[in-house]
Order: C-alpha cells, then sequence, then structure tokens
C-alpha cells in the first residue's frame, strides 16, 4: 500500500544544484556568503511587492523581530489561539500581553466583528493568522488598524504566494512574517522573512538586520560596532539557495494545491470544511469530523497521514486560564488537515477523498 504523508517539500535537480554551488563555496553563513540571503531577500521583496525584506533563520525569529519594532511592552495584542504557538510567544518575548480572539469557524481565521469587541485602550497590534493560506477579512482588519491607530503584523506563515484583493500576501501590513519550514508552501532547511510596507519601512529594515545578527553595525572589513541588543537569526546560504529554486516554482506549486483544494471542496462530503477560494495558497486543507480519533486511526491504516493544525494555545498549560473562546475550543476537538501538496497524484487524491467521504461523514 502506497503512503501518502500529510506534507512533503517538492523538489528535484534545481534545489540539489543550488545546494552544491554554496558547499563547493565553502561560504555557508550569511555574514561571510556568497550573496544568495540577499538574493532570496531582493526576489522576494519583488514577487511580494512589498517595500523591503528581511531574511531570518525560521518563523518564530520573524515574528519576534517584528514585534520587537513597536514597543508592546505592557501593551496588548490581539490573536487568534488556533496557532503554532510562535504566533504567542513572540508577543511575551517583547514584553506584550497575548489578547486571544475567536475565529470565524467558516475560514478559522480571526473574525472582525470579535476583533472590534476586543479593542482597549491598551491594544498596540492586530496580528491575523492566515489559517491555512486563507487571508480573510484583511480590509475589515486594515479598517480597524486605522480607525483605533493600530499596528497590523501578519503570521503568513502559511500565506506564502496567497493574496487579498489582487495583491500578494506581504504587501498589506506594516510588517508580515513568514515561515519558509520544510513543510511549508516555500520550503527550506529552515527560514523566515519579515516584509515591511510603512512609512518607516527603511529605518525598520535597518534595525532588523542589526537585530537579526546580535546588535551589530557599521562593519568595514573586520572592525564593526554594537549598537543595540540582537540575537544570531541570520539565515543560512544554503536556506537561501533552496528558497531561490523553490521560488523560481512557487506559483505553479501553489496552483497545484489550489487544485486539489478545489476537488476536495467539491468531492468531500463532510459538515465543515475548508472553503475554496482562489486568492488562498492551500498550506493545508481542513476538516472537521465528529470523532477525530478514529478518523485519524483509519487513515493511518490505510496508508493516510493526517494532522491536527492546531490545539488552541489558549488551552496549554503555559498560557491556560486567559481566555474562553467556544469556536476555537470547539474546532480544536474536531479539526484534522489532510494531505495536500504538489506531490500528490490524482490517483492519490481520489484515494483520500474515498476514505475520507467513508470514515469522515
Ligand atoms: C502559524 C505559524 N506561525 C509561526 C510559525 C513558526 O514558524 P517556524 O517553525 O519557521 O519558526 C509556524 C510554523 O509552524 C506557524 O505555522
Amino acid at each position: 500500500m502506497k503512503k501518502i504523508k500529510l506534507f512533503d517539500p517538492f523538489i528535484g535537480r534545481d534545489e540539489e544544484n543550488s545546494l552544491h554551488r554554496v558547499l563547493k563555496s565553502k561560504f555557508w553563513a550569511s555574514g561571510a556568503g556568497i550573496g544568495k540571503v540577499q538574493e532570496f531577500e531582493e526576489k522576494f521583496n519583488k514577487y511580494v511587492g512589498s517595500d523591503s525584506c528581511v531574511a531570518v533563520n525560521n518563523g518564530t525569529a520573524a515574528l519576534h523581530l517584528a514585534l520587537s519594532l513597536f514597543d508592546i511592552r505592557n501593551k496588548e495584542v490581539i490573536l487568534p489561539s488556533l496557532s503554532f504557538v510562535s504566533t504567542a510567544h513572540s508577543i511575551l518575548y517583547n514584553g506584550g500581553k497575548p489578547i486571544f480572539v475567536d475565529v470565524d469557524p467558516k475560514t478559522l481565521c480571526l473574525d472582525p466583528e470579535l476583533i472590534e469587541k476586543s479593542i482597549t485602550k491598551r491594544t498596540k497590534i492586530i496580528l491575523p493568522v492566515h489559517f491555512g493560506g486563507m487571508p480573510y477579512e484583511l480590509n475589515k482588519i486594515i479598517s480597524l488598524c486605522t480607525r483605533y491607530d493600530i499596528v497590523m503584523v501578519e503570521d503568513a506563515a502559511h500565506a506564502t504566494g496567497a493574496s487579498y484583493k489582487n495583491k500578494k500576501i506581504g504587501r498589506h501590513g506594516d510588517a508580515v512574517c513568514f515561515s519558509f519550514h520544510p513543510v511549508k508552501n516555500l520550503a527550506m532547511p529552515t527560514g523566515g522573512a519579515i516584509t515591511l510596507n510603512n512609512k518607516h519601512s527603511k529605518n525598520n529594515n535597518l534595525t532588523l538586520k542589526i537585530r537579526r545578527w546580535c546588535g551589530i553595525a557599521n562593519r568595514k572589513g573586520s572592525k564593526y560596532d554594537v549598537v543595540d541588543l540582537g540575537w544570531n537569526y541570520y539565515m543560512n546560504e544554503f536556506s537561501a539557495a533552496i528558497g531561490l529554486a523553490q521560488l523560481r516554482k512557487l506559483e505553479m506549486m501553489n496552483s497545484k494545491r489550489r487544485k486539489i483544494a478545489k476537488t476536495y471542496y467539491e468531492e468531500i462530503e463532510v459538515k465543515s470544511k475548508m472553503p475554496f477560494n482562489k486568492e488562498c495558497c492551500y498550506h493545508l486543507y481542513w476538516i472537521r469530523v465528529k470523532n477525530r480519533d478514529l478518523f485519524m486511526k483509519k487513515m493511518q491504516e490505510n496508508g493516510i497521514e493526517t494532522g491536527i493544525h492546531y490545539f488552541p494555545i489558549h488551552q496549554m498549560k503555559f498560557y491556560k486560564g486567559t481566555s474562553k473562546l467556544p469556536i476555537t475550543e470547539e474546532v480544536g476537538r474536531s479539526v484534522v488537515s489532510i494531505p495536500n501538496h504538489p506531490n500528490l497524484t490524482e490517483e492519490d487524491v481520489d484515494r483520500i477523498i474515498l476514505l475520507v467521504n467513508r470514515f469522515g461523514s
């Protein structure tokens, strides 16, 4: 029986050759590298259409650094609880207070009406997560930010290549954070990026570049100064080289994901499933089932890997007791991700649909 993975990077000769070139150069770290990190930043910035871009070594670092631009100490940041824990941790790293808000059950993204109800005098940032690659109601969130003078930082870890109102994700918020973890739409061994868009983009770009490498600035040959507290968040040259190869075929990979998602949407018979939207890049495809443990077991027995995205953050031991979110809690009990990636064949997709309809409805 053929096993089907939940996530599976789509790689070929281009990645192999790029890696080989970096290996042979022996310049593997960005500080002394052969310029792949900078090339990736420039090309990704152009692809997205943002003002500037800073590459880092993962999505968590991107969130940490992006939020560090806006002094959130003792301020509130609105976010969903249905996310990977880094979304919330990044607020605590910067001394802010996470305010978890419930999601819209149709998309599993933040519900703009509930966001507005949660805004207080201490709200500094709204941090939406484009769940599964689905940007949702960004116009409403942007107008809330304008009306209440709030910054928008987007967690676009799932949304590389997605768009909203025909503009690429990465183009809208003050800062937008991407993850290039191997399971993501643009896969690297490890990587992330922040794109910047507001009027302070140029200064913020410099601040981020200083903070991603230990606060170091004014390098001249082997001399340098340390002007800020920073971290070692540099992307390495191997990741950037793979990222460049992946960027060249990102549109093709995302259109495969979209095609599969459309077929799932049309043919899967469960009560609640991810909607179809041409602007979504379908990092994952979610459905909701009644008996999740049994469903996952049956799928596993038939060679199909499934996953849970996510157990809500506010129900984790470290964050417990912070909020009550009925929709998120219900979704957290029933949501399952099924395979959606460019390596799937039509036969794989048909088999997945058959089994989901047998065990999930
Ligand atoms: C929504 C979300 N935010 C942030 C991250 C963190 O990204 P990374 O794993 O690259 O640190 C992830 C990664 O899984 C994610 O899914």
